[in-house]
């Protein structure tokens, strides 16, 4: 933490206040909405043409986390990294996929055709049955102990549920719809046998409890079957006499969907991560740059919280900021939105440090400040949660191809990636390059900015 505050101090004095808006130095020159020499020194040498060709190599096959697809493309990223001379890590975490080969939930002989939680353990348990409401925690009674608990969905997860009960010694859970929706959801851990009924059926349980004692019997078969994801990480030292001890991350995700190109989702992201580090490998910095592909984003950014979870909490102190790029070619995003509809997403909804440079450099390079948003969905959610100032640049509203087999390199936009990754990679230059934070002694000074908030649909 002592890093970070001394980081903010010092932007206080010197660079930009931390909680946005206005730079504590201002220019009033007229050429103040100019990039400057220190923007051109990492802008002039991207070359969207590189950034094509990685993303053409990438979405040739596709990525899906835990598949050959995704071996094929770390291997290439990470070889990428290699070739530039940076310190390379191959991080393996495993991730799980389920295949269910039997289901039955009975009850006083009435088979309830049930589904099994994704993830549901595997057992077969006959237990009373206990009602324990949407079992939120600290409601839950001993009462449950060896018993199956009967759950209404809603209001917590599906997974904190589960955990709650088993946590007060259920055997089982039968979990009943919120909504006259069938019985097509539930996720689990694999503690217990879980299965979801429909909301016709549990409300008829709870019925039937009032009456006296229920016994139910559940029977769930479900081989779990472990596969390995990875994270790549390359380390850029900074110059040896010239540490500031701060990490800046510039991430992507390198998975796509099953079956997807994901020409656009992520590899966009990721030919812009190397090539930002193809260009700062040969520019003189004061900061380590870490550049991070994550696997398994579209499982829910397990391979980022991986990567976060894995930091030695001194890393996670001296991490500064971090710049995650995800779908940032997609010539058919953004609608008319100036920027091709760049936008700053911030977990919460306020501006930090990565916000203020990005909008900064855009509109010193662009003449318009890139607004912010609010929004999850992508790898700055476990940088944001363990309060990493960071961002996901993104162009909003999002592409027909989104998710789509369509996502493909015909549907990239060359101009898009460039602007994208000139904006990033001016940011971040400004926390790495070694005249900065000393402001003073840089010749250009940024200018102040402003930049709005949007409340703008994404999909
Ligand atoms: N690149 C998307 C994130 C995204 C999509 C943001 C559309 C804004 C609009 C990302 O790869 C994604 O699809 N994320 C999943 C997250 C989920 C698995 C937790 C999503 O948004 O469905
Ligand atoms: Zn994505």
């Amino acid at each position: 933490m002592f890093r970070r505050k001394s980081m903010i101090t010092v932007l206080a004095t010197g660079m930009l206040l931390s909680s946005g808006v206005v730079y504590a130095q201002t220019n009033s020159a007229p050429n103040a909405q100019a990039a400057t020499a220190f923007d051109n020194n990492v802008i002039k040498k991207i070359s969207a043409d590189n950034m094509y060709n990685t993303i053409k190599y990438l979405s040739a096959v596709p990525r899906e986390a835990g598949t050959e697809g995704e071996v094929r493309g770390v291997e290439y990223i990470e070889s990428q990294f290699k070739s530039l001379g940076l310190e390379t890590r191959r991080i393996p975490f495993p991730i799980y996929d389920y295949k269910l080969n039997h289901v039955l939930a009975v009850v006083d002989g009435v088979d309830f055709k049930g589904r099994a939680f994704s993830g549901s353990g595997s057992g077969n348990v006959t237990a009373e049955l206990v009602d324990v409401g949407k079992a939120l925690a600290g409601t839950i009674t001993d009462d449950v102990k060896g018993k199956i608990a009967l759950i209404e969905r809603g209001d917590i997860t599906f997974v904190e549920k589960v955990a709650n009960v088993v946590a007060k010694g259920a055997v089982g859970v039968l979990m009943y719809n919120n909504s006259a929706n069938g019985n097509n959801f539930g996720q689990a851990n694999g503690e217990v046998p879980a299965v979801a009924i429909t909301q016709a059926q549990g409300k008829g349980l709870v019925e039937k409890l009032k009456n006296g004692p229920v016994t139910a019997t559940l029977d769930v078969d479900i081989q779990k079957i472990e596969k390995t994801s990875y994270v790549v990480e390359a380390k850029l030292k900074p110059n040896k006499n010239k540490d500031t001890g701060q990490i800046v991350t510039i991430g992507a995700h390198h998975d796509s969907v099953p079956n997807g190109p994901g020409a656009n989702d992520d590899a966009s992201g990721v030919s812009a991560v190397l090539e930002l580090a193809r260009i700062l490998v040969n520019t003189p910095i004061d900061t380590e740059v870490r550049f991070l592909t994550f696997g398994s984003e579209e499982r829910g950014m397990v391979g980022s919280s991986f990567y976060v979870s894995q930091l030695p909490q001194s890393d996670i102190d001296r991490i500064v900021a971090h710049f995650q790029m995800d779908m940032i070619g997609g010539a058919e995003a953004g609608e008319d939105h100036p920027l091709g509809g760049l936008i700053m997403y911030t977990i919460n909804g306020q501006k930090n440090l990565v916000t203020d440079l990005g909008a900064s450099a855009s509109s010193r390079m662009y003449d318009v400040a890139v607004p912010y948003g609010q929004l999850g969905r992508s790898d700055h959610q476990p940088f944001h949660d363990v309060g990493i100032p960071s961002a996901l640049f993104i162009h909003s509203p999002v592409e027909p191809q989104y998710h789509k087999p369509t996502d493909t390199i015909e549907h990239i936009s060359k101009e898009k990636l460039q602007q994208a990754a000139s904006i990033v990679g001016a940011a971040a230059y400004q926390i790495v390059r070694p005249d900065t934070p000393a402001l003073e002694r840089a010749r250009v000074a940024p200018a102040l900015v402003d930049y709005d908030f949007e409340n703008r649909p994404v999909d």
